[in-house]
């Protein structure tokens, strides 16, 4: 399968760049190379035309061409100070909504299956999709939240079960819902007499017998109550709100397959009823089915999919629909999607993305288990990051009083947990790693809440109201205040970046740069201590704007940040 689908990384990358090294000015513009290739011309003359048409004397003191036809923007310190300073009094730190761009954005995560741990992958589609679904409604698209919970299929009957056997109310029994699964599991691989029952208890469901629907909806509660505990711990934004479970579909299944046949695409094979998504082909370089009904009628995965695909752009009016899952279901989504343009249900203003990442790996590099081989649960790792993060804050700031530590300890220790997730590039597998991920140096949530707790202290140092910077003179006269400078400027661009490429780690790479630029101004450029006074009070305002900065583009990531720690 080679399809490529899903948001193109190349597209988000802008024309012109920051440069590098000061050396080449403050921005690089390739523009001239990919031009000069259309056009079959040289690219430094490409360049030099585009210069002999460009009126940038407002912003740049400089324009000039390096190496091959890099164009070199020098901009004016003035200038930039005007940029930052209007930066400084927006509310939405320079993005901008353009609402005749806004789409209804659809993203489908965390899913988790009823009855059932969130494993780790639960997990990561549950971060990385807040995360995208903060950053498409900032960058002012109206989202749809969608939890795709598992609730359907033929593992109900040994659930309800057991569940029956149990004999006692649902909560106790499953209060883990590890051994609850496993328990029934085992009874329907061992107890004589158990699998039978259990697919009897399938057909009552699907028959919609009453007394079993009961039991299937206790399930269901008790699991949700497992799920919304987790969101709310991690701070994610879902609510039973957003639940659109499988089940919702189940009277949409009958006319997804009659549909398909009237459009000329179902075939049956060997009993089932299958089609065939245009470019898919299995080992044998033949085309690759895709079930849609069994030979006994059932429904599967793929079939939901579709209607759930359909409803998403039929009913909630969908321009853009993101799959936030695994990339072991790469094929399945493939094919759903190439089946959805093949039915024209997705008409190709309808942009379909999916957004796969990879495992997460224990030390040993193998898929993360906990020491004795069992899947790690989410409460538990919860439980050790705050604890963790506990031992850090207790050694970096013995004074704090005990419930300010426990506090900080849980926004630092989450904050970490989601970072180290968020800021490697998802559709790789990543180590997990708790010193590093608690570091309070590098690319890490502890690096960037500290730069904001240190903005902080220096308010605190200096007794400043920071209502009363409100309209202050920004200059940027050093090169830390220049870098600083640019830094900040970049955060839109950021944020529709990753709108576009839905890549969150960039935003992660920003804040860190960001980060990393505030200490080096902090380094070179006293702030309360400033030469005079017009410097301090530029300084302060350099040093609020990145705070919010920090605080705004940490909010998008689902992360908190305190005043001190
Ligand atoms: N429940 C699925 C799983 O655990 C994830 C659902 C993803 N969303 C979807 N529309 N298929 O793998």
């Amino acid at each position: 399968m080679a399809a490529a689908f899903g948001p193109d990384y190349a597209q988000a990358d802008p024309l012109i760049k920051l440069s590098a090294n000061p050396k080449f000015g403050d921005y690089q513009a390739n523009a001239a190379m990919g031009l000069a290739k259309k056009l079959g011309e040289n690219p430094r003359q490409v360049a030099q035309k585009i210069l002999d048409h460009l009126d940038v004397d407002e912003l740049a003191e400089k324009v000039d061409i390096a190496g091959p036809g890099f164009i070199n923007v020098h901009l004016k310190t003035t200038y930039l100070a005007q940029q930052v300073q209007a930066l400084a009094s927006d509310e939405r730190l320079g993005v901008a909504i353009e609402a005749d761009k806004a789409k209804t954005v659809v993203v489908d995560y965390s899913g988790p299956n009823v009855a059932k741990e969130m494993h780790v992958g639960h997990l990561r589609s549950t971060i990385i999709g807040d995360t995208l679904s903060r950053v498409l409604a900032f960058a002012g698209h109206r989202v749809i939240r969608q939890n795709h919970l598992g609730d359907w299929g033929t593992q109900f009957g040994m659930l309800i079960e057991n569940l029956l056997d149990a004999g006692v109310d649902a909560s106790a029994q499953i209060s883990d819902l590890e051994d609850f699964y496993r328990n029934a599991k085992q009874r329907f691989d061992a107890e004589e007499g158990f699998a039978d029952r259990a697919r009897k208890r399938v057909v009552a469901l699907q028959g919609g017998d009453e007394p079993t629907l009961e039991q299937w909806r206790l399930l269901i509660a008790e699991s949700k109550r497992h799920f919304n505990q987790a969101y709310e711990t991690l701070g994610v934004i879902l609510t039973d709100d957003d639940v659109r479970a499988e089940s919702f579909y189940n009277e949409f299944l009958p006319s997804v397959v009659e549909d398909l046949k009237q459009a000329g695409l179902l075939v049956e094979s060997q009993g089932a009823q299958v089609v065939f998504p245009d470019g898919f082909k299995n080992h044998e370089d033949e085309p690759q089915a895709m079930i849609v009904q069994k030979s006994d009628g059932g429904y599967l995965y793929a079939t939901t999919d579709l209607a759930a695909a359909r409803y998403r752009i039929e009913q909630l009016k969908a321009d853009r629909v993101v799959y936030v899952t695994d990339a072991r279901q790469a094929q399945h989504f493939g094919m759903v999607f190439q089946t959805l343009r093949d039915a024209g249900w997705a008409p190709p203003t309808v942009e379909l993305d999916y957004v796969p990442f990879g495992m997460v790996l224990g030390p040993n590099r193998k898929p993360f288990k906990t020491r004795t081989g069992g899947t790690v649960k989410l409460i538990d790792l919860i439980h050790e990051a705050q604890e963790r993060a506990g031992a850090v804050i207790r050694e970096k700031n013995p004074d704090l009083s005990d419930d300010e530590q426990k506090n900080i300890a849980s926004v630092v220790g989450i904050g970490a947990l989601k970072y180290a997730d968020l800021s490697s590039d998802r559709i790789k597998d990543y180590v997990f790693d708790w010193d590093r991920m608690l570091a309070l140096e590098g690319n890490t949530a502890p690096y960037l809440q500290n730069a904001y707790v240190r903005i902080q202290s220096i308010f605190r140092k200096g007794e400043v109201d920071v209502a009363s910077l409100d309209g202050v003179d920004v200059q940027v006269v050093e090169p830390a205040e220049k870098t600083l400078a640019l830094k900040l400027l970049q955060f839109a661009g950021v944020v529709d970046a990753v709108a576009l490429s839905l890549h969150p780690h960039r935003l992660c790479t920003y804040l860190y740069e960001l980060a990393s630029a505030y200490h080096g101004f902090y380094e070179k450029c006293p702030v309360l201590t400033a030469a005079d006074e017009a410097t301090r009070q530029s300084r302060l305002a350099l040093s609020h704007v990145t705070a919010r900065t920090l605080q705004q583009g940490l909010n998008l990531l689902g992360i908190d940040v305190v005043s001190r720690m």
